[in-house]
């Protein structure tokens, strides 16, 4: 087997541009970028000329190209489904962008076609694989919190709009949320507590049209979620999203609640940076006599405590699951940040909108196997 797969990324628009193109280029030595492609062919010269990329094809010239291992999609979600597809179809690995697809059909036909060619399709959020979230499931690992009873995700607030260059796209069809940043927190949510079993949620759209830069959007996806998820054992999850409220407390987070203590991760869509990971231990809330005190659990904020990372791991790491992919090809066992976890994800996402839209509970059909923590030499053997 190969040591250096070659890419071919497909879409070289602001995450392409920003963070997966340069990441391959320096950090990731078990890949290259081989080729580039986007619907606006001066999009991928111009990236290409900027990272001597040698290669840019059209969609059906990187399909058929036999040098390419691996097709990494990173264009806007309505098109992830047709062109992970044609990937596979293609015979090519095939790592995405989130959402795997905008329901449980593509998602699941796309992990059944992979499959069938016997092909790895991997898919972000890989955040789940970086510092931040692997020290805390080492924290629940290691019953520092004790039984897990439940968790809740959350991030509340006024909508993306003033942070990406061209954001109509996230009022449409594929985005809003739930599909756009529900994926970080509920993947996360998944990995620490199983697969979900049943979902209720009741939401809506806020403000339609939505005031954007200088125009009006009209507005196709919920805008604020309030949901629950019910696992496989019984115990519980809330989440909690919405691109309609100014300033909510309410996160971005996910939290974990034990038997002994919580734990707290402080942003979803983080690598991990600095101490961002704290436990709150029932022992801290003992006085000298060994009293759980009034003054400290109603100070329990105060009583935080930072848990050092399990590794070093840079800010912003995106690719990683691609990288992890291409070791698990090579090793011929599954990857972690993988098409079936990725299949549930999109189911629990497009659950929570059925959810909404029928008033009642949304019963999974989709499970994944549990997926083991990375080992902690892992980023800084590829680098
Ligand atoms: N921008 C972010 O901050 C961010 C963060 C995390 C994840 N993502 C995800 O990354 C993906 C891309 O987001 P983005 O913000 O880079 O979008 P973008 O609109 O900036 O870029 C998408 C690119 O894909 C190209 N494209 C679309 N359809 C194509 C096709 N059929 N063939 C070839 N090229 C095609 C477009 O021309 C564009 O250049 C989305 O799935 C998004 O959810 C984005």
């Amino acid at each position: 087997m190969k040591d250096v797969f070659k890419i071919g990324v497909i879409g070289c628009g602001d995450i392409s541009t920003r963070n997966y193109v340069p990441n391959i280029m320096d950090r990731f030595r078990n890949m290259e970028i081989y080729a580039l492609c986007d619907l606006n062919r001066e999009r991928a010269e111009s990236l290409a000329a900027a990272h001597g990329i040698a290669h840019v094809l059209s969609l059906d010239e990187i399909f058929e190209d036999p040098e390419i291992d691996v097709i990494l999609n990173l264009t806007n979600p309505q098109v992830h489904y047709e062109l992970n597809m044609r990937a596979l179809r293609s015979g090519k690995h095939v790592y995405s962008e989130k959402p795997l697809g905008l329901n449980l059909k593509e998602a699941s036909d796309t992990i059944a076609l992979a499959k069938e060619k016997n092909l790895y399709v991997g898919c972000a959020p890989d955040v789940f694989l970086g510092a931040g979230v692997q020290t805390c499931r080492k924290v629940i690992e290691d019953g520092l919190i004790g039984d897990i009873l439940s968790a809740k995700v959350a991030n509340m607030y006024h909508g993306p709009e003033n942070i990406h260059p061209a954001p109509d796209f996230f009022y449409k069809i594929g985005a809003g949320p739930m599909l756009d940043i529900g994926p970080y927190g509920i993947s996360e949510m998944l990995y620490f507590m199983g697969p979900a079993e049943e979902l209720c949620c009741y939401g809506g759209i806020g403000i339609n049209p939505r005031p954007i830069k200088d125009h009006y959007t009209d507005v196709e996806v919920n805008t604020h979620y309030n949901g629950i998820v019910k696992f496989a054992d019984g115990r519980c999850a809330s989440v909690n999203f919405s691109w309609d409220t100014w300033g909510a407390e309410n996160g971005p987070c996910v939290q974990v609640y034990g038997t002994k203590g919580s734990l707290f991760l402080s942003d979803p869509d983080n690598y991990g940076e600095g101490s961002r990971v704290h436990v709150l231990l029932e022992e801290d809330m003992r006085d000298e006599n060994g009293k759980i005190s009034r003054e400290k659990t109603s100070h329990s904020g105060e009583y935080k405590k930072d848990i050092p990372l399990v590794f070093d791991c840079p800010t912003e790491n995106r690719g990683l699951g691609l990288c992890e992919m291409i070791e698990a090809i090579k090793e011929g066992r599954p990857s972690r940040a993988n098409g079936e976890f990725a299949c549930h994800v999109t189911e629990v996402l497009d659950g929570f909108n059925i959810a909404i839209a029928t008033g009642k509970p949304y019963k999974m059909q989709t499970t994944f196997q549990q997926i083991s923590r990375m080992p902690e030499d892992f980023v800084s053997k590829m680098r």
